[in-house]
């Protein structure tokens, strides 16, 4: 045992959820997948390799690009982000695909000069999420532009939509999308069609077959998780085929001090918790440092031995009270778990997200870098002995 807070990452549900998800297009289109920050928090370093049947991955920046080529993925690296003029020539030389969308962008990579390597360009079009991106009409000037220069290869095409893992109202969605057909057609019409064309987060992957073009670009649901539960009861009502997500991320402490604490004592920082009774405590050494958010003190619960402990006051920035006066036998150093299963209990990362006021993505990309990852298989660890 060396380290003292740590995430697990379950292999097998990895893969099986990479299948689960290519299984719900009818026609079998590239899967790009989604590893930007850290992998949702789960390790991307461990992510990339679980996931190395994806078609091509998607990072935000260029330097999770580059560090993803250092980590030996030779496959396509889409960039969705913006890649600071000054650095562009290093994403071209590391073969990194650019999402763009300024002329500024266009106009330093047609005065690059070096080497041979051509920028492989996708366009992101404005639909109607109103981040990045530019409009139908303005894209086909932005591609013609493009064409124009000689080391620019103009290889996709792309949108991102706003709410369609908000809502069981897919109108908004249905909009982007005819905006997107119109941005497509204004480019054919202008004799432009890049090879790649994509929408498809995971919602729209599961949910809309006629948003899966040449390529998905899903993220959250690889990692077991739905973007929402109105995605999950959209699918369900649905008609289409439901993929069977488990989540991949257990995330685990040990119990670093066990005390006990007479009635009437107030427990952490700004004195939020009173104990009601004769109290044992187990000191969890992980804290919103980790990742584990302050919004959940006095909410959450942990799990010791498929036991739940109720966290007890304000989490601190590298410690968290749990009670376990209820949690018969706890030794030292026992095994805590913050997120995942402990018998036939649970916390999911859609409980934390509820006590801590955000959403299941927010919880998982919290989980700090620097916590040490560990690779384990369900399948194996479910084998029956011989
Ligand atoms: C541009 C873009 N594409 C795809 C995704 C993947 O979305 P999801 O995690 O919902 O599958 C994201 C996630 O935020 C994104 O920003």
């Amino acid at each position: 045992m060396s380290s003292l807070v740590w995430v697990e990452l379950d292999s097998d549900a990895a893969e099986s959820n990479l299948t689960e998800l290519r299984s719900c297009t009818p026609t079998d289109p590239l899967f790009c997948a989604v590893v930007k920050s850290n992998a949702y928090g789960h390790g991307v370093r461990e992510m990339a390799g679980l996931l190395g049947s994806a078609d091509w991955f998607a990072v935000n920046s260029l330097d999770e690009g580059l560090e993803l080529r250092g980590f030996g993925v030779s496959k396509p690296i889409l960039l969705l982000g913006h890649v600071p003029l000054n650095r562009l020539a290093e994403a071209v030389e590391a073969d990194l695909r650019l999402t763009l969308y300024n002329d500024e962008s266009l106009d330093v990579l047609s005065r690059l000069s070096g080497s041979d390597r051509k920028a492989m360009v996708h366009i992101k079009v404005e639909t109607g999420t109103w981040r990045q991106g530019i409009l139908p009409e303005q894209a086909v000037d932005f591609a013609l532009k493009a064409m124009s220069i000689p080391k620019v290869e103009l290889e996709g095409v792309s949108t991102h939509f706003a709410n369609i893992e908000d809502t069981l109202n897919h109108d908004y969605a249905q909009r982007q999308l005819a905006e997107f057909q119109r941005a497509l057609e204004l480019l054919a019409e202008a004799g432009v069609n890049p090879p790649l064309k994509h929408t498809a987060c995971t919602a729209a992957s599961i949910l809309f077959p006629d948003t899966h073009f040449s390529m998905l670009r899903a993220g959250i649901g690889l990692y077991g998780l739905w973007p929402s539960r109105e995605t999950y009861l959209s699918a369900l009502t649905s008609g289409r085929p439901v993929p069977d997500l488990r989540p991949v991320m257990t995330w685990k402490t040990r119990i670093a001090q066990i005390k006990e604490v007479p009635e009437g004592s107030f427990v952490g920082y700004g004195c939020t918790h009173r104990t009601t009774r004769p109290t044992r405590i187990g000191v969890l050494p992980v804290g919103y440092a980790d990742g584990y958010r302050r919004a959940l003190g006095n909410r959450a619960h942990v799990l010791i031995a498929g036991r739940r402990a109720p966290v007890l006051g304000r989490v601190c920035m590298n410690l968290v009270m749990v009670d376990i006066t209820d949690v018969p036998d706890v030794q030292l150093e026992d095994e805590v778990v913050l997120l995942g299963g402990s018998g036939s209990e649970e916390v999911t990362a859609e409980m934390l997200a509820e006590w801590a006021g955000t959403i299941n993505y927010e919880v998982v990309t919290a989980v700090s870098p620097f916590l040490s990852r560990r690779v384990v298989n369900s399948a194996r660890a479910h084998q029956p002995e011989r």
